[in-house]
């Protein structure tokens, strides 16, 4: 695995496709050159490549993992009645629709992510804040902090966000304080990570919601499947179905660079490389997770894939490989 990876990093080196996220100025402080992969397995081994430790920040691959802590705190019926799970195909800050039910079509798109946030309640920020940041530790292993000079880039130039937010309480779909629930959000997206630790979160929903590192149970059995399923329907934005069809895994981009990916059973990947795609995904993420998974055969729906179900019933596959 270890040289598949270097020669990969290798051969993706040269690739200057894409630019920056400029819409959030603090964005494009960074070098647009860095490239790190991190493989974390289900049992605990990492095999990494190139700047695989370099921070930059969670950004949108927040979405899923707050989603999940709102699974496990929030009723689910209230949970319902705030977002929807359907795949959009718009990018991801649309504001124009809401679904047929006034509710945000999913929560990995901007409006979704805002109404969930919303309900993660407490004390104040900070306590609120706190919650999300224990869950975040749990997946990473460690303890996390915010770029304060990326949040306050957010929160100065986030109109955007703001007027989705005052959408969603027109339609009753954001019911605390709205300027708190924002900043929320804004911290959540702020929050500094590398491609490591992208790559034990992985893991640790590859591994039935526990960190292999750490033993820390960070989301329930049954709520893994419902954030996976999300991931794969709707986590590279507009182009997700391309996604899912040429990748086939549930995996999470974030504008910051960062891409984090679930190979169910088997490992987590990280990859961190800024330059974005018209559709703000990694560029160079996005070719080197396609990569992995056409190497591996870890397209989840993939004959590789597949085997271990039918050992289950004890079928076996096809002889022939075609
Ligand atoms: O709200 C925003 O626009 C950013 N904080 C997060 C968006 C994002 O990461 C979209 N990702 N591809």
């Amino acid at each position: 695995m270890h040289d598949f990876l270097c020669a990969l990093h290798q051969e993706l080196m040269p690739m200057r496709e894409g630019k920056l996220a400029g819409y959030i100025p603090q964005l494009c402080d960074v070098d647009p050159d860095r490239f790190g992969i991190s493989v974390a397995t289900v049992d605990g081994r990492f095999f990494e490549v190139g700047d695989h430790g370099q921070l930059f920040t969670l950004q949108s691959i927040s979405k899923p993992l707050v989603y999940g802590l709102a699974l496990e705190t929030v009723d689910p019926g209230a949970l319902d009645d705030r977002v929807s799970v359907e795949p959009t195909g718009d990018p991801f800050n649309s504001i124009v629709k809401l679904d047929s039910t006034a509710r945000p079509h999913n929560p990995l798109i901007n409006t979704g992510a805002i109404a969930v946030a919303d309900l993660i309640r407490g004390e104040g920020l900070e306590d609120r804040f706190a919650k999300i940041a224990d869950v975040l530790e749990g997946y990473f292993g460690r303890p996390v902090e915010v770029d304060e000079d990326v949040y306050a880039s957010e929160r100065r130039t986030g109109d955007r966000n703001r007027a989705i937010a005052h959408l969603l309480r027109q339609f009753g779909r954001l019911e605390g304080p709205l300027d708190e629930s924002l900043d929320l959000y804004f911290r959540q997206c702020s929050v500094e990570v590398c491609a490591h630790d992208l790559a034990l979160a992985g893991a640790t929903l590859a591994h039935a919601g526990v960190n292999p590192v750490s033993g820390r149970r960070v989301l329930k059995d049954r709520h893994v499947s419902s954030v996976l399923s999300l991931m794969l329907s709707c986590g590279m934005y507009d182009y997700s179905g391309q996604w899912a069809y040429r990748v086939g895994l549930p995996a999470k981009s974030g504008v910051g660079g960062g891409v984090c990916v679930v190979v169910p059973g088997k490992m987590g990947i990280g990859v961190y490389s800024p330059r974005l795609d018209g559709r703000g995904n990694s560029a160079r993420g996005i070719a080197a997770v396609e990569a992995i998974s056409q190497h591996y055969g870890l397209h989840i729906f993939g004959r590789d894939s597949q085997c271990a179900a039918w050992d289950g019933v004890g079928a076996s596959p096809p002889e022939d490989r075609e």
